[in-house]
């Protein structure tokens, strides 16, 4: 799908070609700059008591007299944001995606202020969402929209910046289609070897270097936190390198750490049978580490990312870890393991500590790490937990931009109290209350040498129910994060 800026002409919007336009509007009344023949359709409308100017509100119209387009939606805005000019794009796919729309036209009208940037990115967000089907293991799936072109229509003077939304949107989009179908593709099928190659296939086609550890490696290396874990699957470990080079070798890199839980069954603490299907979408942080380095090396930003993948799967066995095993990270700390279900942590201590080597300009992990993180904050915002306070409001900052919300959580020395263990450096758990804060303290232990982010996204990685599936979420976030570090 091909997304490009086109000049409103002299035609107005009634000139606009195209299968269907797709026209966002805002106020409470009709725009006063709308064409003649919009107008008059638009008035009628409202008349008959078929559109309102209400959030949300859809106008189908086939065929629409005097407008060169096939097919015309309006959706009615909340406001002139680059949020509600997403929401507003998104219902309006929603009425044309069904239909046999080859090219798209998008404007909006009734507002002050211009579109700018961030429109562009949300607009190309919402269409690529709309269109997205899942299909590898479900050949029967309805065939993809056959969407090819879509245009932002609008004032000549913005296309600029427009422009570079447009651009920067695409390649979010597409790192966020690969994070949403590696998530999406069961555990029997997205195996830490699959991860693997999927990294390879993007060093080829983007000229990232790539290493790809196995378990044999992983021992040279010293990852026992990461290889006690892994131990009872039959299913061999990764440990992914990927890096970017957009800078001198001299500056130093951004290092994106994912954890890959291929399948979470718990280990021997099991978890319950319900809903314990969607512990294959465990590698959520990793998939956003492989969306975020294939957008990252479309745009080619200066800048040095490293992106690091720790992926196994944690299954009880024989030989798998049990409660009160004690384990020693790369680090040289040792580990109590008082639930083999506190896994993400366990493989992503190995992979900070890794991380130091690197000589970060900062570290930001990535982890479906706590059901205690879906209770604080449900599946809106992502928990971003730092001690760093620069760090967290340049994340906080990308994540507004990008319209991927975070909300910064605490990491007082008072909550590292129930990690204590009597029998190693410190336990794999606390108590059951601020579990999500706990988990990230445990991180923490491992982040002494670099400034340091943890974003749990164990509620917004996927969606349950209906519309289960991958979000690709956080990385938006992450890309607009490293965009920015660019300066
Ligand atoms: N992958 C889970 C976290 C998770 C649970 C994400 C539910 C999304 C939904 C993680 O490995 C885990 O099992 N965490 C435990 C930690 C506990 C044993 C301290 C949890 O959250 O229950
Ligand atoms: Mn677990
Ligand atoms: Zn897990």
């Amino acid at each position: 799908m091909d997304f490009e800026f086109k000049a409103l002409g002299a035609g107005g919007l009634a000139a606009v070609e195209g299968d269907a336009l797709l026209l966002v509007v805002g106020g409470e009344e009709l725009p006063r700059s709308l064409d003649k023949p919009l107008a008059a359709l638009l008035a009628d409308a409202l008349a008959q008591g078929d559109f309102e100017f209400k959030t949300g509100r859809c106008l189908y119209v086939h065929r629409p007299p005097g407008l060169a387009v096939k097919r015309l939606a309006v959706v009615a805005a909340a406001d002139a944001s680059a949020k509600a000019f997403k929401a507003a794009v998104a219902a309006g796919m929603g009425a044309l995606k069904a239909m046999g729309v080859a090219s798209l036209a998008i404007a909006r009208s009734g507002f002050d202020a211009a579109l700018d940037e961030s429109h562009a990115r949300a607009l190309v967000a919402a269409v690529a969402d709309a269109v997205y089907v899942y299909r590898h293991t479900k050949p029967s799936a309805p065939a993809a929209p056959k969407l090819a072109r879509v245009a932002l229509v609008a004032a000549r003077k913005d296309a600029a910046a427009l422009g570079r939304g447009l651009q920067r949107g695409q390649a979010i989009a597409a790192g966020v289609a690969l994070a949403r179908e590696c998530g999406n593709r069961p555990g029997n099928h997205a195996t830490p070897s699959h991860l693997a190659s999927e990294a390879k296939k993007l060093g080829k086609q983007f000229g990232l270097k790539v290493q790809v550890h196995d378990r044999k490696e992983i021992e040279k290396l010293g990852m026992g936190s990461f290889l006690a874990v892994a131990q009872g699957s039959d299913e061999p470990p990764r440990f992914i390198v990927m890096r970017y080079d957009g800078a001198a070798a001299s500056k130093a890199p951004i290092v994106l750490v994912g954890k890959g839980i291929t399948f979470d069954s718990g280990g021997i603490s099991l978890k319950p049978g319900a809903e314990m299907d969607e512990m294959k979408f465990d590698m959520g942080g990793a998939a956003s580490v492989l969306g975020t380095m294939r957008a990252i090396a479309e745009l080619k930003p200066k800048v040095n990312v490293v992106g690091l993948i720790v992926t196994c799967e944690n299954m009880p066995s024989g030989r798998a870890l049990k409660p009160g095993d004690v384990i020693r990270s790369l680090s040289g700390q040792t580990i109590e393991v008082l639930n083999t279900d506190a896994e993400g942590r366990l493989i992503l201590c190995d992979a900070l500590t890794y991380a130091e080597r690197l000589k970060p300009a900062a570290v930001v992990d990535i982890a479906t790490l706590t059901g205690a993180c879906v209770v604080a904050l449900g599946h809106h915002h992502s928990g971003l937990f730092s001690a760093d306070d620069k760090l967290a409001e340049q994340l906080l900052a990308a994540s507004r931009d990008a319209l991927d919300p975070a909300w910064r959580m605490p990491l007082d020395e008072e909550y590292d109290e129930g990690l204590k263990s009597n029998f190693a450096d410190m336990a794999n758990i606390g108590g059951r209350a601020g579990g999500a804060i706990t988990a990230a303290m445990f991180l923490k232990r491992f982040t002494a040498k670099y400034p340091w982010a943890h974003l749990d996204i164990a509620g917004t990685a996927w969606k349950s129910g209906a519309a289960k599936g991958a979000t690709g979420r956080p990385v938006p976030l992450l890309t607009q994060f490293v965009l920015s570090r660019a300066g």
